[in-house]
């Protein structure tokens, strides 16, 4: 059995990125998965002063651990203003000082959704040519736009066209796995 870790990029509590990962990974075969909150893991925000005054907070090694413990990593991107989440790039600027692999070199899915018509796009894109750069496996994207209309919590993903490049997706990260 395989054990994915999964979250959303975001500090909601209703996140629908949160709903989005824990498909991706509830569809991943032979596998189990563990949902990881951001909440859980609110940090000061990162500064190289912090860091060198009072060290690398405990909460970023337990991160760290999830992800060098599982086999794969599945993120779903909130965009706040085009970019990351506040959260989820303080969590980032902590774990990227412990160690250069930030992702542990693991097989990674990445995805993202929001309401509007782009699906989250630009934060998606810039995920993935950074993550892209410290991994040597192919990193599949998918983007969910109008994530109202095209996701039904029963169902999932409900548009056909969607449905075949989701699937077409994780295919690649099961195979990396
Ligand atoms: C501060 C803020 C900035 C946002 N900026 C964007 C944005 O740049 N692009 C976008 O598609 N949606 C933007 N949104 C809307 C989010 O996509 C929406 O809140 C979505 O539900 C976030 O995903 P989550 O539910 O997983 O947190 C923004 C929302 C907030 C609160």
């Amino acid at each position: 059995m395989k054990k994915i870790v999964a979250f959303g990029a975001s500090s909601s509590k209703n996140s629908i990125n949160k709903e989005l990962a824990k498909y991706a990974a509830s569809r991943v075969p032979e596998s189990t998965y563990v949902m990881i909150d951001l909440l859980d893991f609110e940090m000061p925000i990162y500064s190289e002063d912090r860091e060198s005054e009072q060290g690398v907070p405990e909460l970023a090694f337990k991160f760290k651990k999830l992800l060098k413990e599982s086999d794969g990593i599945v993120i779903s991107f909130a965009e706040h203003n085009g970019v990351y989440t506040a959260a989820f790039k303080n969590i980032l600027d902590w774990i990227s000082v412990i160690e250069k692999l930030v992702w542990c070199n693991k097989p990674m899915f990445l995805l993202a959704t929001s309401n509007g018509a782009r699906g989250a796009k630009t934060v998606l894109e810039i995920a993935h040519a950074r993550i892209s750069l410290e991994n040597n496996n192919q990193i599949p994207i998918f983007s969910l736009p109008k994530y109202k209309e095209n996701f039904d919590q029963e169902r999932g993903i409900t548009d056909r066209e969607l449905m075949d490049k989701f699937e077409s997706s994780l295919k690649i990260f099961i195979k990396n796995l």
